[in-house]
């Protein structure tokens, strides 16, 4: 009972709210991240990056979401999250993911839409959603210089013969976010974003949120952004929470009393960022 990434982003490009895709990690990420979203009564986007869905095992992937998914009320995708290559993408789709992203983003124009288009293809065909990226995302050293931004930024124009030549359901662009932490507050090129936004009617997608402030994100989103995905966030509240009982407490061993509480921390985090986000009631 997964549903197609594009139904939950079309609905929120129209009426103009952002939707989470938050990654997992492991089953209390899984737990934290859907109890949050259930209880915000808003549609949710899970994802793993090929790391995770190896370091998890793809089968449990499946297993777990298909446990946490089989009463609940909320339409859910399943995402694959910067797929490198079209035979994970496949793979991917063949265990039960009912979302792709093929992230060419650093390969030449060309071959990006060359390599984008085989995947959309072979997904579209089996009714999967396939998101797919333009631009690259900054490293976390601040103050790219303009001649920078528009080697590395999302060009509009690009992005208009990208969506169309390749048929994509969501586009991620890069305007001055990064994976990871930063060292100080990111820049965003919130212009460019309206641009874009307004060359294509179609949902985008903002990678590298965590660190972000609420305020920059809540403006992309005001501006178009459907979709925010946050990984790095999320592994703090969990790890910090952990850390913080393991410092308090240097006898606890039972893994119940640490990621009982870290789990606890993620859904918190995330109940924070479907308010920010928009997307609480649109379940
Ligand atoms: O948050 C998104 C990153 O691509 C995570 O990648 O799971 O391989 O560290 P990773
Ligand atoms: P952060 O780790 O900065 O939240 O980025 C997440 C991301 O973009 C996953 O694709
Ligand atoms: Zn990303
Ligand atoms: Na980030």
């Amino acid at each position: 009972n997964l549903v197609p990434m594009a139904e939950i982003l079309n609905k929120a490009h129209k009426e103009n709210y952002a939707v989470g895709g938050f990654n997992i990690n492991n089953m209390e990420f899984l737990q934290g991240i859907i109890w949050a979203a259930e209880e915000m009564d808003s549609p949710l986007i899970l994802q793993t990056s090929e790391g995770a869905a190896k370091y998890i095992g793809m089968d449990y992937v499946i297993g777990m979401v298909d446990a946490a998914t089989k009463n609940t009320h909320i339409p859910v995708a399943l995402h694959l999250d910067h797929g490198g290559s079209f035979e994970f993408c496949m793979k991917c789709i063949r265990n039960g993911y009912s979302s792709v992203m093929f992230d060419g983003s650093h390969y030449q124009l060309e071959e990006n839409i060359k390599l984008t288009k085989e995947v959309v293809k072979a997904a579209h065909a089996v009714g999967v959603s396939v998101e797919a990226e333009l631009g690259k995302l900054g490293g976390t050293e601040d103050n790219v210089s303009v001649e920078a931004k528009d080697a590395t930024f999302t060009d509009p124009e690009e992005a208009v013969r990208f969506v169309e030549e390749t048929g994509v359901d969501a586009l991620a662009i890069a305007i001055g976010t990064a994976h990871g932490v930063y060292s100080g507050d990111p820049e965003l090129d919130f212009e460019r974003l309206k641009t874009i936004k307004g060359k294509i009617d179609m949902p985008v997608v903002l990678h590298g949120a965590s660190g972000v402030p609420e305020a920059d994100v809540k403006k992309a989103v005001s501006l178009g952004i459907n979709k925010v995905n946050v990984n790095t966030d999320f592994q703090q509240a969990f790890t910090g929470k952990i850390r913080e009982i393991f410092v308090e407490d240097s006898g606890v061993y039972d893994p119940r009393k640490y990621c009982g509480p870290g789990r606890e921390a993620i859904k918190d985090k995330v109940i924070e960022k479907i308010t920010f986000l928009g997307s609480n009631g649109k379940a």
